[in-house]
């Protein structure tokens, strides 16, 4: 059978270039919403550090009604830390529209996913977004999508992908530059026209691949995924099969099950081939079991979860200044908030330590581990962390491996050989350098992990704010020996709200610090610019009084309390003495006066 009323797609794009936009539009205009309904903004991006950050964190589910078919849409993660979920969402769906800005044009992250949908040999729908940009080109960014499709070796077919120019903030879109712009008709119609319906039987054994977890306080976790063959109801009797374990198999009774609807789950008795659906009931439903009929249960083979590669300690706030801003503040609330995460977020992992005021916690990068913490700080969680530690592994012969990431960086010209000097004091290996457009060089690095932790920071800085950095993990490689960070003449001063959270780590790495000018401070804050000797004041909490035990750690906390003014000298001497830690309130202030 043929669903000719579905179409199930995933919308991939480099970060920003428009796609939550895009979705919007999509919702708005297939009357998803009443028109006198009043349409927040960015509705897909429901969680505020999203919103705020602009970065499309999970992906999620959502489906729009056109002509009678129900095109069911995901959103897919911008960000190349959140890989792995790209790579199981684009599972369940029959097509993708690859959103590329009209004026950025084709970027590693376009590239990326571009090269996971092609693999598994999806339709694209290619859709320029942003022409309403003045500096827009659309006509070269084509040609750089075209060269990005041969240069991953696309078939005949896929060469013959439909272009689309849209604006996804005017909410248009056309087939031809000159025609006249009127609505998102002519994206509905190729989505409709060129993403195949899905197929299958609805009448054989039933097999539903689990591709997302949502988890939800009132339901418990809520699996998602695709009905792949046969048909799935409410009271039937299943087998869900563990991808890896048939061990783990059980069997249960399907209690609720749910369809998607604009952005709500609506609960349906049963769905059949194509349908994308969730199902809550099963407290113990994981990614990648698949849900089949007692009768010659089958798994569908599963992409792997990507391992972590990054952890850091989340302890306890000792200091005295714990539970001036946050309202939880104990080993149990720290313990309980990060064990919920484990939810909903599969790349992550939590371990208990010696000590209960201290978990292990890993990530897949940087930026993951950081907008956990940023979720917590808001849901006001105050605590400390460690710095960030790359996972090492060890191959038969008992040598050293690290994790390595694949950077892709664009910069003016200008500030080109300052960022090859600092990765390669960083052990990054330059792989290639070309001249990109618009005085922009673009190089790209192969670079052990530990390399980056903190370096975000230093390159918007070194950059002025212009250059590019985006990081792919490309796999575990030889130790490449230490690493020398320069002590003197590395700190930085962040004015933007994103960088303050790069900042975050860069306090973590030896001789690098926090930066906030002006800005009175309570703790391992330092003030100066890069360079130049200027007077801060600084609290500073040492990582092992956070770690001991609270009586015997208070007295040397308490010793440093109050806030002392240092000279930069001074604080270069410290840091090289002790490590610092970041402590909660201080970043949380720092943060509500950025967004205020
Ligand atoms: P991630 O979720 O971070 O991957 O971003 P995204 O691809 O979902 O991009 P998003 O929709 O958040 O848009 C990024 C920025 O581009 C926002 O500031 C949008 O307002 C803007 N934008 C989106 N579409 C258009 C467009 O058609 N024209 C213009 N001028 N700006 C747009």
């Amino acid at each position: 059978m043929k669903r000719e009323d579905i179409r199930n797609i995933a919308i991939i794009a480099h970060v920003d270039h428009g796609k939550t936009t895009l979705v919007d539009e999509l919702l708005k205009q297939s009357g998803t919403f009443r028109s006198n309904q009043v349409v927040q903004d960015r509705v897909m991006d429901s969680n505020d550090i999203e919103r705020e950050r602009g970065i499309t964190i999970l992906a999620k589910n959502t489906a729009v009604f056109y002509n009678g078919a129900k095109i069911n849409i995901i959103d897919t993660p911008g960000h190349a830390d959140f890989g792995g979920e790209v790579e199981r969402v684009l599972k369940m769906v029959n097509g993708v529209i690859l959103v590329v800005d009209a004026f950025e044009g084709a970027m590693p992250q376009t590239k990326f996913v571009l090269r996971k949908a092609l693999d598994l040999d999806l339709p694209v729908i290619v859709c320029i977004n942003k022409i309403d940009r003045p500096e827009a080109r659309p006509q070269e960014v084509i040609d750089e999508v075209l060269e990005l499709f041969i240069d991953l070796d696309a078939s005949e077919e896929q060469l013959d992908s439909p272009f689309i120019y849209a604006s996804a903030k005017k909410g248009v879109a056309v087939l031809e530059m000159g025609d006249t712009p009127e609505s998102m008709q002519p994206l509905f119609e190729t989505i409709i026209n060129y993403i195949p319906a899905p197929e299958g039987d609805p009448d054989a054994n039933t097999q539903v691949l689990i591709s997302t977890i949502d988890y939800n306080e009132y339901v418990g976790r809520i699996g998602v995924g695709k009905v792949d063959n046969g048909t799935i109801k409410v009271n039937q009797e299943v087998v869900l099969v563990n991808a890896h374990d048939p061990n783990k198999n059980q069997k249960v009774k399907i209690s609720k099950l749910y369809e998607f609807e604009g952005l709500k789950k609506v609960e349906v008795n049963e769905a059949t081939i194509g349908a994308i659906v969730a199902i809550s009931g099963i407290p113990d439903i994981h990614i990648g079991d698949t849900i089949c009929s007692p009768e010659n249960p089958e798994p569908i083979p599963f992409q792997k979860i990507s391992e972590p590669t990054i952890a850091m300690d989340f302890i306890v706030n000792d200091s005295p200044f714990a539970g001036q801003e946050g309202k939880y503040v104990t080993s149990r609330h720290l313990r309980d908030r990060l064990f919920k995460e484990l939810n909903t977020d599969v790349s992550l992992r939590v371990e208990e330590t010696e000590t209960t005021e201290s978990y292990k916690v890993s990530g897949r990068g940087e930026l993951h581990l950081s907008v956990l913490i940023e979720n917590m700080r808001r849901e006001g969680y105050e605590f400390a962390v460690s710095k960030a530690e790359v996972l090492y592994k060890y191959d038969e012969k008992g040598k050293k491996l690290e994790p390595i990431e694949r950077a892709y960086i664009d910069v003016p010209d200008e500030f080109s050989g300052t960022v090859i000097e600092k990765l390669s004091q960083r052990k990054g290996e330059l792989q290639g350098m070309a001249n990109g457009s618009g005085g922009y060089t673009r190089l790209e690095f192969l670079i052990p992990a530990r390399g980056l932790i903190g370096y975000r920071g230093e390159f918007m800085t070194d950059t002025k704010g212009n250059g590019i950095l985006n990081t792919i993990f490309d796999g575990y490689g030889p130790y490449k020996g230490d690493i020398q960070y320069r002590k003197q003449g590395s700190l930085i001063a962040f004015e933007t709200g994103e960088a303050i959270t790069y900042g975050l780590f860069n306090a973590q790495e030896r001789g690098t610090l926090f930066i906030s000018p002006g800005e009175k401070v309570y703790s391992g804050m330092i003030v100066g610019q890069n360079g130049k000797s200027e007077d801060i004041e600084v609290n500073v909490c040492k990582r092992k009084q956070l770690t001991n035990t609270r009586s015997s750690s208070s007295d040397e906390a308490l010793r440093l309390t109050p806030p002392r003014i240092l000279s930069l000298e001074q604080a270069l001497e410290f840091i090289e003495t002790d490590e610092l830690l970041e402590v909660t309130p201080t970043n949380l202030r720092m943060r509500k006066k950025i967004l205020d």
